[in-house]
Parts: C-alpha cells; structure tokens; sequence
C-alpha cells in the first residue's frame, strides 16, 4: 500500500541526513546560494510581506526573505525536522519578525495563515501526497498569494548527481533504485509533471520552468566533490555499502576530477538545471 503519511519523510530529515546538512550548512548555502537568488527573484518580495518558507531546512531562505520583508513584515519557516529547526530558529533570532513552525507542511492546520508568498528552495519534493499537500500550502496564502517553488530538473541533465551518482556507483555498485515519481530529490524533476500536481492541488495560474544556475564551491571542484561524498548524490551509495577511507578517497578525486572540467582559474561554475515552480491562489 502507498504511504499517505510523510513519517519517513520525517525520520530521514531528523536522522543522520540532517546532520550532515547542518554540519556543512555553510557550504551547502554557498553552493546553492545561486538557487535562493532565483527563488527571491522570481517571488519580488515586497517590505512588509508576510512570507511562508516551506522545508525550511536550516532557514538559508527565510534569513534572505525576512531581510527583504523587514521588520514590518512576517516570515514562517515550517519544517518537519526538529534539529533543522532548532538551527534555523538560532539563524533567525536576529530577525524578531521570522518564527519557526515545526510541521508537516502537507497536512497541518496553519496556525496563522494570511501568507502573501509561499516559497521554497527544495523542500517540497517529499511530499507522500503533492496534490493534497499543495492544497494545504494554499490554504495558508491570502487570496491572489503567491507559490515560488525551487525543484531539482532530471539528475541526468544536472552533473551535481548524475556524476557522483555514477563514479559512485562505478567502484561500489548501484544502491537500490528509488521508484521514479516518489518523494526524494527529484519528486518534482518531470516538469510537466510537476505542474499538473500544483493544479491538482486547486492551485491557479501554474507555470513551471526549467532555468540554468551556476553552482561553485569556495574550494572549487575538490571542495564539492568532497561536500557530495558526505552529504547528497555520493554519500547515499557510499553510505549503503559502508565505503571505508579508501573508497571514500577514490571516489571523492574521480568527482574532482570530472567536476574539473568545468573549473577555470576563476573558480568552478558548474551548470545546473532547477525546475521554477509558481503558482497563484484564487
Ligand atoms: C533538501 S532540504 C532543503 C532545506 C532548505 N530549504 C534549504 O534549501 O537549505 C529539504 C527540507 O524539506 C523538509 N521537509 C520534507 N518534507 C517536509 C514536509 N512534509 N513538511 C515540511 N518540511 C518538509 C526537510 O525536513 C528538509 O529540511
């Protein structure tokens, strides 16, 4: 039977993957910085907007949205993981006007709904069920309030996983498949997709697009590709065959070196494919 509920959801983002995540947080954040960007971009935030950041992870997202609201203005960081939360609610003690809910975003009854913008960088693709919990996430905005979703495209046209996913794979073997079309990183990757379960969820004006960002790492490919083999695309294959240092070593310089083909002396700028969800409440 299909499991409606996100506990597994829930379990993974309180365990071991959350403390990775918050470890490195501040590679993670500069790495994906460029997707933040395009989140707040999109969403045109205005002073004094009451902003709702879902899967707020460690609140890289909600510390920018609560700076271009302000003060007079509110954000909601929701999350179902606890530890994630307790480091975002330290982030956003500087800003009085952003607060953190620990919920499932998909099911709870919003304590203060009246949102103008719901946004996310990649925390809405673990949903058991995207259609219904994408109607909960209306349920919070103010009529004519705003969706900006940040998404993963394909791990195939995005090397940050298709190649730690096969250097990986190549010295330790495959970890078992995840079925396509489940929660996890690429819930959201088939663009179409994605845009039929926003409008399942009731959701109105629904537009979705493939955009291209430039990932760097301040320690370029070698920095990321050691960042990977702990958290995200290697570490999974690592992890399930218990890697020990040398494997680990192994596969961390085979990513540095194929990452390096897209490093310059400038730094590495590698490309990334992001499906940009946004939608509009009636
Ligand atoms: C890939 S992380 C992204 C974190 C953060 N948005 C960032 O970009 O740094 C995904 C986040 O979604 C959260 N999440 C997953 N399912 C959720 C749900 N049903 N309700 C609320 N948060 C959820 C996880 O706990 C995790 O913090």
């Amino acid at each position: 039977m299909t499991d409606t509920t996100n506990d597994a959801q829930r379990e993974y983002w309180s365990g071991r993957s959350a403390r990775g995540w918050i470890t490195y947080e501040a590679e993670q954040d500069a790495v994906l910085a460029p997707v933040a960007e395009a989140v707040l971009a999109r969403a045109g935030l205005l002073p004094g907007e009451r902003v709702l950041d879902i899967g707020c992870g460690t609140g890289a997202l909600s510390v920018s949205a609560a700076r271009v609201v302000g003060a007079r203005g509110h954000v909601l960081a929701c999350d179902i993981s606890e530890p994630f939360l307790a480091r975002a609610a330290e982030r956003l003690a500087a800003h009085p006007h952003a607060v953190t809910l620990a919920a499932d975003a998909a099911t709870v009854d919003w304590p203060e709904p009246g949102f103008d913008a719901a946004i996310s960088r990649f925390g809405v693709m673990f949903f058991a069920d995207p259609p219904a919990a994408f109607a909960n996430i209306s349920r919070a905005l103010l009529p004519g309030g705003r969706i900006v979703f940040a998404a993963w495209a394909s791990a195939a046209r995005n090397p940050f996983w298709s190649l730690p996913a096969r250097i990986s794979a190549e010295r330790l073997g495959h970890p078992p498949k995840t079925p396509p079309d489940t929660p996890g990183p690429m819930g959201l990757a088939d663009l179409d997709l994605a845009v039929e379960r926003l409008r399942a969820g009731g959701l109105q004006q629904v537009t979705g697009e493939e955009i291209e960002v430039t990932l760097t790492h301040p320690e370029g490919a070698g920095g990321l590709a050691a960042l990977l083999a702990r958290v995200g695309p290697a570490s999974r294959t690592l992890n399930h065959f218990n890697a020990d240092e040398g494997d680990r070593r192994a596969v961390t310089e085979a990513i540095t070196e194929a990452f390096g083909a897209w490093e310059s002396p400038a730094g590495l700028a590698l490309p990334a494919r992001i499906n940009l969800l946004t939608a509009v409440r009636d």
